[in-house]
């Protein structure tokens, strides 16, 4: 999974085996969103904000974070809990037989969050999207479940910008799905995108479609425009990682200089040396400790409790091996091998000596 995620296009995953069993993901779906409606929390909410002591409801089921929803054709239904499955519902296909009865037609629902099932669900996603979790940094990551038998997405052909990247996997019908690089769209595709009514037609055919069955696993980066046809009823689970971290950014700032000085000092101005250049050898410090740490789209690099933002996006994969091979330096190392041995792709010499120059400013090592 974590290959196709670094080529970063869509692809997909074909013979796995089997990652979910319908079965299991039914009862996931059915204990994080139970078909409760939102009344009693809110008229609880009214008598508590007129003083009035009101008994907290006692063992609150698990919090899946966002509500699920159901789309009946291109509209949300606003209470969506009487048809949402319960107890009651033991055999997934019946229940979406008796939800298209109920709701007069085709529907789709959506159930994010459902984690929080259990630690079963839980540990299968942290297992599954751990390589990728390792790149990214922290994030904010869910499974997200689509099941019911709609023919096309609800809400369109759509793109989701606080999302990273996608894996869906494909564990009851098969689906079509279409995706289109959504950097390049232009005021002209506003009228398709997240046109939930399907009334007007792509400008352009997909630049990638794929016809998937049960046991497949699609991936898409949030880059692009998105959306799935499937046949009959349908279940299929997301897993999502979100663009935004966890911690705020003063946070893992704030850890970078705690780890590269070992606490918190007084440190002495940066040091004017002059440019590092080929043919010059680097002597380490011996108390300089160089860090990085990815946070949201940025790549902090601490050096010595001060840090810095690596400019440029391309060539920040190629400086985090540059930054490990640096931290492990014993003693001394010459620039033509750092050189050689980094200088590639969007990450050439020119930059490798800017940023040597910059760690001996910062008291990382010193000309030899
Ligand atoms: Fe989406």
């Amino acid at each position: 999974m974590y290959e196709v995620f670094e080529i970063g296009e869509p692809a997909v995953l074909r013979g796995l085996g089997p990652l979910f069993e319908l079965d299991e993901v039914f009862a996931w779906i059915k204990r994080a969103h139970p078909p409760i409606g939102s009344a009693g929390a809110k008229v609880a909410a009214l008598k508590r904000s007129w003083g009035l002591d009101v008994e907290t409801p006692e063992a609150e089921g698990p919090d899946p974070g966002r509500p699920a929803e159901i789309y009946r054709d291109g509209a949300m239904i606003l209470e969506p809990a009487p048809f949402l499955p319960g107890p009651e519902d033991h055999n997934f296909e019946a229940w979406v037989a008796k939800t298209h009865a109920a709701l007069g037609g085709p529907f789709g629902m959506q159930a994010p969050g459902i984690e929080c099932a259990d630690f079963e669900a839980l540990d299968r996603l942290q297992v599954l999207l751990g390589p990728t979790l390792a790149e990214t940094g922290p994030r904010s990551y869910r499974y997200n479940a689509f099941v019911g038998d709609y023919p096309r997405t609800p809400f369109g052909f759509h793109v989701d910008p606080h999302q990273e990247a996608v894996f869906q996997y494909v564990i009851a019908g098969s689906r079509r799905a279409h995706f289109w690089q959504g950097l390049t769209l232009q005021r002209r595709d506003e009228a398709w995108v997240e046109d939930a009514n399907g009334l007007v037609k792509p400008r352009t055919a997909p630049e990638h479609s794929f016809e998937l069955e049960p046991g497949d696993l699609v991936f898409w980066p949030g880059t692009h425009v998105h959306g799935f046809e499937p046949n009959g009823p349908s279940m299929a689970l997301s897993m999502v990682i979100d663009l935004g971290a966890p911690r705020e950014r003063a946070e893992v700032v704030r850890a970078l200089v705690v780890e590269t000085v070992r606490g918190a000092t007084a440190l002495p101005a940066a040091d004017d040396a002059g440019p590092v250049e080929m043919g010059m050898t680097l002597v380490r410090r011996p108390g300089a400790r160089l860090a990085h740490a990815r946070w949201e789209d940025s790549l902090i690099i601490a050096v010595r409790g001060r840090t810095f933002d690596w400019p440029d996006r391309s060539s920040m994969e190629a400086a985090r091996k540059l930054l490990d091979d640096l931290a492990a330096i014993e003693g001394s190392v010459k620039v033509d091998a750092v050189v050689e041995r980094h200088a590639r792709g969007p990450l050439m010499a020119p930059e490798i000596l800017e940023f040597l120059t910059a760690l001996v400013s910062l008291g990382f090592a010193r000309v030899d």
